[in-house]
This record gives C-alpha cells, sequence and structure tokens, in this order.
C-alpha cells in the first residue's frame, strides 16, 4: 500500500490522463457532484465536485469542499447527487457502498465507477445497469469504466 505523498506524487500524471479520457467520454457533469474516495482531488481539478475520502492526509493535499468519511456509509441526504465517482476505490470498499449509491443518487442519477483493469472481478454493481462502459489508459496501467443507473425493473417490484 501506497503511503498518501507517495501516491499522490507517484500517481498524478497517471490518474490525471486517465481522467481526461474519461471525462471527454462522459459530455456535460452538472449538478450536486460528489468524488468517493477523492484521494489528492485530482479530480477535483477538472470538475466542482464534493470529495469524501477517509485520508485526511488526501483531504489537506487541496483545496474545495472536502469531508472526511466512509465510503460505505454517505453523509449525504437521500437522493441528493446528480453525478457520483468513484476513481479506483471500488476495490476497498464494501456491498454496503452499493446500498448509499442508490440511497443518494437522484432517481435519473448517474454513477460513475472505474476500477483498475486488474481488479475487475471485484465490479459487482448491485441493483444498477451499466449504460456505457469503456477504457481509458493511463501511463501505467488501463483502467475498466463504467456509468451505472438504478436499474428500473427492480423499482417496479
Ligand atoms: C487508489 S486511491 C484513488 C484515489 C483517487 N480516486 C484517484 O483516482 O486517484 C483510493 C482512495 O480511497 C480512499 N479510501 C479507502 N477506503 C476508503 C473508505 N472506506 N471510504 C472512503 N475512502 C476510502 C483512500 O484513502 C484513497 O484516497
Amino acid at each position: 500500500m501506497l503511503t498518501e505523498a507517495i501516491y499522490s506524487k507517484a500517481m498524478e500524471a497517471e490518474q490525471c490522463k486517465k481522467i481526461e479520457q474519461l471525462l471527454s467520454k462522459l459530455g456535460d457533469v452538472h449538478g450536486t457532484v460528489l468524488d468517493i474516495g477523492s484521494g489528492p482531488g485530482f479530480l477535483e481539478r477538472y470538475i466542482d465536485c464534493i470529495a469524501l475520502d477517509s485520508s485526511l492526509k488526501h483531504l489537506k493535499e487541496f483545496e474545495g469542499n472536502r469531508i472526511l468519511g466512509d465510503g460505505n456509509s454517505l453523509p449525504f441526504k437521500s437522493g441528493g447527487a446528480d453525478w457520483i465517482f468513484c476513481m479506483d476505490t471500488i476495490h476497498l470498499l464494501s456491498l454496503e457502498f452499493w446500498k448509499e449509491l442508490k440511497r443518494v443518487l437522484k432517481p435519473e442519477g448517474k454513477a460513475v465507477i472505474s476500477i483498475f483493469s486488474s481488479r475487475l472481478e471485484k465490479l459487482k454493481p448491485t441493483g444498477f445497469d451499466i449504460v456505457k462502459e469503456f477504457e481509458v489508459s493511463g501511463e501505467k496501467e488501463r483502467d475498466i469504466v463504467v456509468v451505472l443507473e438504478e436499474n428500473r425493473r427492480l423499482l417496479q417490484h
């Protein structure tokens, strides 16, 4: 496990490269946007969002709306988020995250989850439909990105 200082330096170019590709494929991201597992705030350089991370050291590395918290128990009201990003963090979260994602997203909201391709088996988006899927490449690793919407069939029951 990389320490925060090492992660921030070692991964800056890698993560920014992936974020630029990812955002170019998503189009307009607006409204209330959350970034779960923000790390040192790379995504926050590109879009206006509320960052949540369990590491105070990471949160101190950037300015803006930052919350120290646990991605498995989101300190946000139900149905308030238009977009929720979770980049290269899902492998560190539990199944509770999916319940929280469902609770906090607006009914028409979208979740954007990226995962290191080497950890793909950890991606189990329970209760969501994948509406878009693509790859982004950093300097070292490839990520799989899925855009999710709440599974409408489940809502009818
Ligand atoms: C691999 S880093 C990814 C950071 C950032 N999203 C990026 O793409 O560079 C994983 C991040 O998840 C955070 N993290 C780990 N467990 C967490 C949890 N339970 N809740 C919130 N953040 C968590 C770590 O502190 C770290 O910042």
